[in-house]
């Protein structure tokens, strides 16, 4: 059996069992803020808007319990929040460069659409690949540079908010959407 010692980078894809609800809150158009710059995304081609924080937080709370519970010590007095979310379209061409969310503690993507062949796909990069010895990434498909995920209508995927990921080019038609945020969390 092989051990994974340090989780520095981890993820947890998790389909909702309300994930009905989530999709209709997400989408909900009273929600959009006016639109103003992000500090962050001037290397890629999309379409942002803020949502208001309402409700996220507790529709998110058991998934975000349960994705910790695996990586906080059980007993471990924490509190968490919500503290930005945003909508981002992908038309034809639109991608995000690879980046990361500093200054948070847990970030997600909740996906709007199930993915298709063409679609504009999220990717974890291995930043350790810079790092190790090429011919691992000859034998073993565990040392790729990167990872897609594929998510489905209504998934969620968590990820520690340094993690380094980005978002290959759209090349379809038909719109893509995701809802991204940032949680924070404080040990209480
Ligand atoms: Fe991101």
């Amino acid at each position: 059996m092989i051990e994974t010692p340090f989780w520095n980078d981890f993820f947890s894809l998790i389909s909702p069992e309300n994930q009905n609800e989530i999709i209709e809150h997400c989408m909900n158009p009273s929600l959009e803020l006016p639109k103003e710059e992000f500090e962050w995304g001037d290397e890629c081609l999309s379409e942002k808007v803020h949502l208001k924080l309402t409700g996220f937080t507790e529709l998110l709370e058991p998934y975000v319990i349960q994705v910790l519970s695996e990586v906080i010590d059980e007993g471990t007095p924490y509190g968490f929040s919500v503290d930005e979310v945003w909508k981002n379209t992908y038309h034809r061409y639109y991608h995000q460069e690879q980046h990361d969310h500093q200054g948070y503690e847990l970030s997600f993507v909740i996906f709007m659409n199930d993915y298709q062949e063409n679609d504009a796909k999220f990717y974890f990069v291995n930043e350790r690949t810079r790092l190790t010895a090429e011919s691992w990434g000859d034998v073993s498909a565990l040392m790729a540079d990167s990872l897609p995920i594929e998510g489905k209508k209504g998934d969620i995927v968590f990820f520690p908010s340094h993690m380094l990921h980005g978002v290959s080019p759209h090349q379809s038609d038909n719109p893509r959407i995701t809802v991204s945020g940032n949680i924070s969390i404080t040990q209480l």
